[in-house]
């Protein structure tokens, strides 16, 4: 029997779109899936459905499929629950050799895939943390990709990687070597984490003009914006969601007001309390879901004699979109810094501007102003240094404090925005009120002070009592 170059385990929904996609490339590929837990079906399915394909092979026995692979063996895991891939990597193990590749494709948290990667070394197996951005959609047809490990399994893995991924406005892949250890997923998190903001950004310009506007004037101010400089992948589904209608009613309308998470956007606020770098926007799309989901509580307080909305006047679209991209600017502006600071941390060299491509296309965040981003990241390791990004959010400021201005009369709560605000008012501040923490600390805890008149970077200790 022929060997497969590739092999997969996990035919859940993304499994099965990134088989396809890789046989489509003409490579072929070795599929498994666990027969347990109702899954038994699983690989007889995927096989029926997909019998013009010659070059899928499936299996229900893990050492069949592992001996139905060429060497060294590539498996991509696409495991529906990332707590189960310490315990698919266990069985795996004992069937493997020496040099095979092993590619963890689900959003596993980094420090888990650094704790992997260095398991299975001493095992003379590599691992690659890999994140897969794209939806179903993505999977099937091109997702932007992201693995981390050795640069030598890279190499191995980039043929088969490349041709799957998709491709950036010069036709070049949307995957490239991240950097080692868990930079893949530690990359693929903040992904996530921008997103979050994202979708919340669109979700709080919504709530403003959802009281004064119906769904579809909505959807054509933000399909309007999508020809412009604003466009991006969320921006042009939310226009298409709005739209959607059950018979008579729009989909939107039914849809409970209670966000879900799987938890990257809390992974991504962590790590940047960990690496002390301020991601308020992430914080803030983070907390605005778990916000929603308490609705029981809100209900009961909403009727405890608050003041509702019930329009907003004097909705000034034009200030709506200044504020959007400002509050964008500054929501990747965080984004890049918390990839820097991990990037100095754990000495991973990143290369900002080659990520900034890989999210052109395929990935959720997908946007034109991604595609400015790669110059920008060329030049400069901080966008705040570059002279036309300064100049757009000097004149997009006025805009989003009428904004805000606006939220705060009519009681909407805009968290994301506002973080968006505070922080740019914080970072062009050059003396903040740090100077009166510093002072209580030193009061009741001895903790020390630096002093404007002096030069030394010494601590110094008073008295206060
Ligand atoms: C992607 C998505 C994908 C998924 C996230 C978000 O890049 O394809 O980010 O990974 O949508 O897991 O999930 P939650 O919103 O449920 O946290």
């Amino acid at each position: 029997m022929n060997k497969s170059v590739f092999g997969l385990i996990g035919l859940g929904v993304m499994g099965r779109s990134i088989s396809l996609n890789v046989a489509d490339k003409g490579v072929s590929i070795s599929v498994y899936n666990r027969s347990e837990e109702g899954e038994a079906h699983l690989i007889k399915e995927f096989l029926d459905e997909n019998t013009s394909f010659k070059n899928i092979s499936g299996f229900k026995a893990i050492s069949a499929f592992i001996e139905s692979l060429e060497r060294p063996r590539k498996i991509l895991l696409m495991i529906k629950a990332v707590s189960a891939v310490d315990y698919v990597i266990k069985n795996l193990v004992p069937f493997l050799s020496e040099d095979d590749i092993i590619i963890d494709g689900g959003n596993s948290h980094y420090l888990d895939t650094k704790r992997r990667c260095d398991f299975l070394k001493n095992k003379k197996i590599s691992f690659v943390g890999c994140g897969i951005s794209g939806g179903v959609e993505g999977a099937r047809y091109g997702p932007s990709i992201m693995p981390g490990g050795l640069k030598s399994s890279y190499t191995v893995l980039a043929p088969i990687l490349e041709s799957i991924a998709a491709k950036d406005a010069l036709n070049n892949p949307c995957c490239t070597f991240i950097g080692p250890e868990g930079a893949g997923h530690f990359i693929k998190m903040v992904h996530n984490g921008i997103e979050y903001v994202e979708m919340q950004l669109l979700a709080e310009l919504y709530a403003l003009m959802s009281s004064s506007m119906n769904n579809q004037e909505i959807a054509k101010v933000f399909s309007a914006w999508n020809s412009t400089d604003l466009s991006s992948y969320l921006l042009e589904i939310t226009a298409e969601i709005l739209q959607k209608k059950e018979g008579d009613h729009y989909l939107i309308d039914i849809i409970q007001d209670k966000a879900g998470n799987k938890g990257t956007g809390s992974w991504s606020s962590i790590a940047a309390f960990n690496l002390g770098t301020p991601n308020t926007l992430m914080t803030s799309a983070t907390f605005a879901r778990f916000l929603s989901s308490l609705k029981e509580k809100r209900e009961v307080l909403s009727k405890a004699g608050v003041k509702q909305v019930t329009s907003v006047s004097k909705l000034d679209i034009d200030i709506l979109k200044k504020s959007y991209r400002f509050a964008r600017i500054v929501n990747h502006h965080q984004g890049f810094d918390l990839m820097k600071e991990a990037s100095d941390h754990y000495k991973w060299k990143l290369n900002l501007s080659e990520i900034a491509r890989i999210w052109t296309n395929g990935c959720i965040i997908r946007s034109h102003f991604m595609e400015d981003l790669i110059a920008v990241y060329k030049r400069y390791d901080d966008s705040l240094k570059q002279e036309t990004i300064i100049n757009t959010l000097n004149s997009n400021e006025g805009a989003i404090s009428q904004m805000i201005t606006l939220s705060l009369e009519n009681r909407i709560a805009l968290d994301t925005f506002w973080s968006a605000y505070n922080y740019w008012i914080s970072i062009t501040t050059s003396r903040l009120p740090a100077n009166l923490i510093q002072a209580q600390r030193d009061y009741f805890g001895a903790h020390g002070y630096q002093r404007t008149d002096s030069t030394s970077k010494e601590f110094f200790n008073t008295n206060w009592q």
